[in-house]
This record gives C-alpha cells, structure tokens and sequence, in this order.
C-alpha cells in the first residue's frame, strides 16, 4: 500500500463500524438511520466498492455494512464514498465471518450480498471459500425473519457448491418456486469482474434465498 493510500486509510474513522450494539434498533440507531423505516444490508467481499456505492447512492434511507479482507478495496471504496459525498456506508475490514460473529447483533440484517465471490477452484482449496455452512448458520442468526441473501457467480461449479451449502441450511429457503437459479435482483450492479466473467464466455448464476 503507497504512503497515499494509508493516508486515506487514516481518514476512514467517519466511515468505521460503531461499538457493538445490543440489538437491531440499537444498531441502526447508531448508523444514523430510522428504525421501522431503515433497511441494514451487509455485503461481503465488495471489491472496490463499485456495486455497493451506487447501492447506497440509490436506497439512501438504508445503511449499508461493506466487508473486505483486501486493504486496497477498502482505500478504493473510502474514496468513492468521498468524492460522492455518501454518508450510508461502514466499512469493516477483516473476514466475512468474523465480522458477523463479532459486530452484529443477532436478527439485524435485511438483505445479504455476495457478489462473485472468490471460485478457488482447486479442490483442496475449497476450504477457502466464503460461502460455507457454518457461514451461512452464522448468517442466518444475524438476519431478520423475511430477510433476503442474494449471491452471484460466474463459476458453474462454485453456484452448485453454493446451492448444496444453502440446501444443507434449513433456515434459508429458495425465493424461487420455480427453479433452483434467479433473475438478478432489481436494483443489481454489474461490477468489472461480472464484466469480466462475461467476456469470457461464463454464465452469470443468481440465487436468492429468504431467511425464514
Ligand atoms: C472476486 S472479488 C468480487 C468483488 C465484488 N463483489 C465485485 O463483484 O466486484 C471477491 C472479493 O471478496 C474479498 N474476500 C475474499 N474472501 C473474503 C472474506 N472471507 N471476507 C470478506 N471479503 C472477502 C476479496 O478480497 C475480493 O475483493
């Protein structure tokens, strides 16, 4: 990371997750927004920020929680939320799980992004993956009743994994009566690795999943 960046970085306190609220009202309370009213949406991974920023930018009554292992994505968000003035983003830096664990109350989130997340395709790899079941146990005790986890990929093997993972979750039901796989959700932002995946031929996969 360039001196530039942690400079940035060092700016990022308006932006920092607050001290761990004993529930959902407190902890929208604490992100500025108004309970009964607010939607909190947390998405894992988010890159460089692009799908979430234009998120907050278009649902500006909701407050949005970004989490991202990579230091360089968080440098990249905190400048978007700058340079547009956004004031309904935290950012967290760390791994997905951990951040749940730790951060927030049980029964607080109202939608849940994952959005390409990394494939590992190598077997002995898959350990690495983020979706797994206790991930998704763990999320779903973080999630209100009624609440939606949306996922994407364009790795065919990977959506199965997430389809077996989210099978093997009972608290997670399919959205979709119809089939396994959705249409990308109404508000969806195709970011550079969806761009990506295209270009090289892959099929986007969209799962949606009520928390029950
Ligand atoms: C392939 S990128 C996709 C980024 C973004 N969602 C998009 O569509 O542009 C996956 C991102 O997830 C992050 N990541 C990987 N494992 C993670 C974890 N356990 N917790 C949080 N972020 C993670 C990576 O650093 C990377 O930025």
């Amino acid at each position: 990371m360039t001196a530039a960046e942690q400079a940035w970085l060092a700016c990022s306190q308006p932006t920092a997750l607050p001290p761990k609220a004993g529930n959902r009202e407190e902890l929208v309370r604490a992100l500025g927004g108004v309970p009964g009213s607010c939607r909190l949406v947390m998405e894992f991974g988010f890159g460089n920020g692009q799908a979430l920023t234009a998120l907050a930018r278009s649902h500006p009554g909701d407050r949005f929680i970004g989490v991202e292992i990579f230091q360089e994505g968080m440098v990249a968000l905190l400048k978007r939320l700058v340079a547009e003035g956004i004031g309904n983003v935290r950012m967290v830096e760390g791994h997905g799980l951990e951040v749940l664990s730790r951060w927030i109350p049980e029964a607080s989130l109202d939608r849940a992004i994952i959005s390409f997340p990394d494939p590992w395709p190598k077997k002995r790899h898959h350990k690495r993956r983020l979706v797994q079941v206790d991930f998704l146990e763990v999320l779903a005790s973080r999630m209100v009743s009624g609440g939606v986890l949306e996922l994407a990929t364009d790795w065919e093997e990977y959506a199965q994994w997430m389809v077996a993972c989210l099978e093997a979750t009972p608290t997670f039901v399919n959205q979709n009566p119809e089939g396994i796989f959705s249409s990308a959700p109404a508000d969806w932002v195709m970011t550079r690795f969806e761009q990506k995946g295209r270009e090289a031929g892959r099929r986007i996969r969209h799962l949606a999943y009520f928390r029950r």
